[in-house]
C-alpha cells in the first residue's frame, strides 16, 4: 500500500476540496501537487519522525494576506520547532533575536507564508560580527558573484548595497527573507526541520558547502548558504522568461540556482513585506512567481 503523508490543510479551504481530501495522499499525488501550485491549496506533510514539511500555497491564498509574514509551522511540528506556538501569528524582529540568543551561532530561522506564498526567515548577527575578520561560527552576510549554471557570472550581490535600483532589498535589521520554492523542482526547502551535517548550527565563511544552518531541501538534498547574497538568473517555469535576481546561494544538490530575497520593513517590530508592485520595482514579480 502506498505510504500516507498527513497534511495540513489549506487555511482558507476555498478550492472546494473535502477535509479528508487534504489531510491524506500517497507519494505520488503528494509529489505532484509539490511540483505544480495550479491546485491552489496549503498542504503540509510530514514524514514520520523525520518531520521534514513541505507545503503548497497557491499565490492567491488569502492567508497570510496583505503585507504580514506569518509563521507556518509544520504539521507534527509544533512541540519541536521554536514557533510552535505561533502558526499563523506575526513576525517579529524580537522573537527572531530572542531565539538567535539562544543558539552557538548567533542565527534563528523560521518557516512562513506571506500571501500565500512559502518564505523563510533568517536572523544573522551581521552587525555584530561584520566588521571582524570573516571565521568558523561567526555569520555575517556575504555578498558574491553569482554564477548560473553555464558557469557565466551573472553580477555581484553587493549591488543591492550600492545601487538605488535596489535598495529595497539592502541589508537591515540582521534579518533576510526568502522565497522558499526550490529552483529544482518547486518543492519548499526548510529551516532546520531535518538534523544533518548541512542543517547543524554551526558556520564557515565563503559561501561553501561545508558548515552549516544550510536552507535545505529534502526532496533531492539541494542547499542554500543564507548569508551569501549574489545576483543570478532564473527562469520561468511556464514560459520559460529569464531573468536576473538577488538571493541566497546555491551551495549543493541539483538545484541550478538560490532562490531570491524579498524586501520587507520592520514597524513596530513586526515584520512585513515592502509592496514592490506600488513601488514600481515590478521585476519582483518574475522572481515569486517562477514555479506557477
Ligand atoms: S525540489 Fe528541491 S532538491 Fe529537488
Amino acid at each position: 500500500m502506498a505510504r500516507q503523508f498527513r497534511l495540513r490543510p489549506s487555511p482558507t479551504e476555498g478550492d472546494g476540496a473535502e477535509p479528508g481530501e487534504n489531510y491524506n495522499l500517497d507519494r505520488r499525488r503528494f509529489m505532484r501537487y509539490s511540483f505544480n501550485s495550479a491546485a491552489g491549496v496549503i498542504t503540509m506533510a510530514s514524514f514520520g519522525s523525520i518531520g521534514f514539511a513541505s507545503l503548497l500555497m497557491g499565490a492567491t491564498d488569502s492567508a497570510g494576506a496583505g503585507n504580514s509574514i506569518l509563521y507556518w509551522v509544520p504539521k507534527g511540528q509544533e512541540d519541536t520547532v521554536w514557533f510552535g506556538a505561533d502558526h499563523l501569528g506575526a513576525m517579529t524582529k524580537s522573537a527572531f533575536e530572542a531565539q538567535a540568543a539562544k543558539s552557538d551561532t548567533g542565527m534563528a530561522g523560521a518557516q512562513g507564508v506571506w500571501g500565500g506564498l512559502p518564505v523563510n526567515v533568517v536572523y544573522v548577527p551581521h552587525e555584530e560580527n561584520k566588521d571582524s575578520p570573516p571565521t568558523e561560527g561567526k555569520p555575517r552576510f556575504q555578498f558574491m558573484d553569482g554564477a548560473d549554471q553555464t558557469g557565466a557570472v551573472i553580477g555581484f550581490g553587493g549591488e543591492i548595497e550600492e545601487m538605488a535600483q535596489w535598495s529595497s532589498l539592502k541589508i537591515h535589521d540582521n534579518i533576510i527573507i526568502i522565497f522558499s520554492r526550490c529552483p529544482h523542482l518547486c518543492c519548499i526547502p526548510g529551516w532546520q526541520l531535518v538534523a544533518n551535517d548541512f542543517t547543524a548550527d554551526n558556520w564557515l565563511p565563503g559561501g561553501l558547502d561545508s558548515g552549516g544552518n544550510k536552507l535545505f531541501c529534502i526532496c533531492h538534498s539541494s542547499r542554500y548558504d543564507p548569508t551569501v547574497i549574489e545576483k543570478n538568473t532564473n527562469r520561468n517555469r511556464r514560459s520559460g522568461t529569464v531573468f536576473d535576481y538577488f538571493g541566497v546561494k546555491r551551495t549543493g544538490g541539483p538545484a541550478p540556482v538560490g532562490m531570491p530575497l524579498v524586501p520587507f520593513t520592520v514597524k513596530n517590530d513586526v515584520l512585513e513585506v515592502i509592496d514592490f508592485e506600488a513601488e514600481g520595482i515590478v521585476e519582483m514579480m518574475d522572481w515569486y512567481t517562477f514555479c506557477n
